[in-house]
C-alpha cells in the first residue's frame, strides 16, 4: 500500500526524488489528484498506464512548474497559447501543440501533439520544481472510474500499486482542466475548470468538439468518470421504482428526502463554483452507499456547468456498461 504523507516540505522532496527514480507518486492538483511519472521516462509513464488500466491511446497531460518548461516541449508558442498561459496559468486550462522530439511517444499516444498544463497548487508547483522535470499525470484513478479529489478517493483506487499518496487536503476547483487544441483553429476537446465563456473572451470563438462521435480526444469517449454503480440523469426530483435502493445527487435542495435512500446535494446555494468542487466527493460517497442506482438532477449548462453535465452524461452512458 501507498504511504500517503501530509504535504509537507519533506514528503515534497521525497516525492521529487521517487519521480526522478522512475516512481510513481500521486500529488494533489487545484482540480483532482494526478498519478505522477517523470514525463521523461518511458518506462515510469507505461507503468501509469499499467495502474491505471488506461489503454495506450489515451495520451497524458504533461505538468509543468513554469511556462518556460513548456516551451521545451512544445514545437512552437502559438501567440493564443501565449495570450491564455498569460490570462489563466496557473490554473486549470491545459493546451495541446505540436510537440518536440524530446517528448516520449508513450506520452502522447503517438500524436504528433502534446498536452501541456500548470496546476495552480502550491504542493504539485513544489513537487515539479523540485523533481526538475515535466510531470505526465492523468488523474489518479483507475480509467473509466471516478475521479479523485481526497487522497482517500486516490488511495482507494491505485493505492495498492503506487509508492506515495501526497496528501494536500481537498481540492478546491474538483473538476478537471478544460483542453484546448490550438493547432489550427482553437478547438475543445474538454470542457473544464476554466469556463469556455472565459477562454473566449480572450482568443474569440472556439470550435466545440467535445461530443464529437469519433473522439480526437480520448477524454471524449462516451462512457467515463463512472461510478460503480448506474447513473441516470432525471429531469426533476423523479420518484424511484419500488423496490430499488436509490440516492439522489440534487444541485440545491430535495423536496422528497423521504423517496430516496440517501441524498447529496451540491451546492445549496445555487454556485456551480461550489457544486464543482463537491462534485466528484458527492459521487464516490454514493458510490459507496450500497445503492443500485443514482438519481442525478442536472445543473445550469453555463460556466463550471458544462464540465459538470459533460461528466455526468458520461457517467450515465456508462449504465450499460456496468450491467
Ligand atoms: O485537471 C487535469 O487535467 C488532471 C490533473 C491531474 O492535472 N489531469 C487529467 O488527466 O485530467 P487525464 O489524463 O485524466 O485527461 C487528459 C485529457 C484526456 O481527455 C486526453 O485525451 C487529453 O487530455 N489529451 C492529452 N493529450 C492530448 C493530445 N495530444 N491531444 C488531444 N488530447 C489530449
Ligand atoms: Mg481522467
Amino acid at each position: 500500500m501507498a504511504e500517503i504523507l501530509p504535504a509537507t516540505e519533506e514528503a515534497i522532496d521525497k516525492g521529487a526524488s521517487l519521480l526522478r527514480e522512475g516512481k510513481l507518486v500521486a500529488f494533489p492538483t487545484e482540480t483532482v489528484y494526478g498519478l505522477g511519472a517523470c514525463a521523461f521516462l518511458p518506462r515510469a509513464v507505461a507503468r501509469v498506464f499499467e495502474v491505471k488500466e488506461r489503454p495506450f491511446f489515451d495520451p497524458l497531460i504533461v505538468h509543468v512548474a513554469e511556462p518556460g518548461m513548456a516551451e521545451e516541449l512544445w514545437e512552437r508558442v502559438d501567440p493564443r497559447a501565449r495570450l491564455l498561459i498569460e490570462c489563466f496559468w496557473p490554473g486549470p486550462l491545459t493546451l495541446v501543440l505540436p510537440k518536440r522530439p524530446v517528448v516520449p511517444d508513450i506520452v502522447t499516444a503517438g500524436l504528433p501533439t502534446v498536452a501541456v498544463r500548470m496546476p495552480a497548487h502550491p504542493v504539485a508547483l513544489a513537487l515539479i520544481r523540485k523533481a526538475r522535470v515535466p510531470v505526465a499525470a492523468p488523474s489518479a484513478n483507475l480509467f473509466g472510474r471516478l475521479s479523485p479529489t481526497l487522497a482517500q478517493h486516490v488511495a482507494k483506487q491505485v493505492g495498492g500499486q503506487i509508492e506515495l499518496i501526497i496528501d494536500g487536503g481537498r481540492c478546491p476547483v474538483g473538476v478537471e482542466s478544460t483542453v484546448i487544441e490550438l493547432v489550427e483553429e482553437a478547438v475543445l476537446l474538454r470542457p473544464g475548470g476554466v469556463p469556455l465563456e472565459d477562454i473566449e473572451r480572450v482568443i474569440g470563438k472556439v470550435r466545440v468538439d467535445f461530443q464529437a462521435a469519433s473522439p480526437r480526444s480520448p477524454g471524449q469517449l462516451p462512457s467515463h468518470y463512472a461510478p460503480l454503480i448506474p447513473l441516470k440523469i432525471v429531469p426533476l426530483e423523479t420518484p424511484p421504482p419500488l423496490g430499488l435502493r436509490v440516492g439522489f445527487l440534487a444541485f440545491r435542495r430535495v423536496e422528497h428526502p423521504e423517496w430516496f435512500e440517501t441524498v447529496e446535494i451540491l451546492s445549496p446555494s445555487g454556485d456551480l463554483q461550489e457544486a464543482a468542487a463537491n462534485f466528484f466527493a458527492c459521487l464516490h460517497r454514493l458510490e459507496e452507499a450500497r445503492l443500485d442506482l443514482i438519481y442525478v438532477e442536472p445543473v445550469p449548462e453555463v460556466g463550471l456547468g458544462r464540465a459538470i453535465m459533460d461528466r455526468l452524461r458520461k457517467a450515465s452512458k456508462a449504465l450499460e456498461y456496468w450491467k
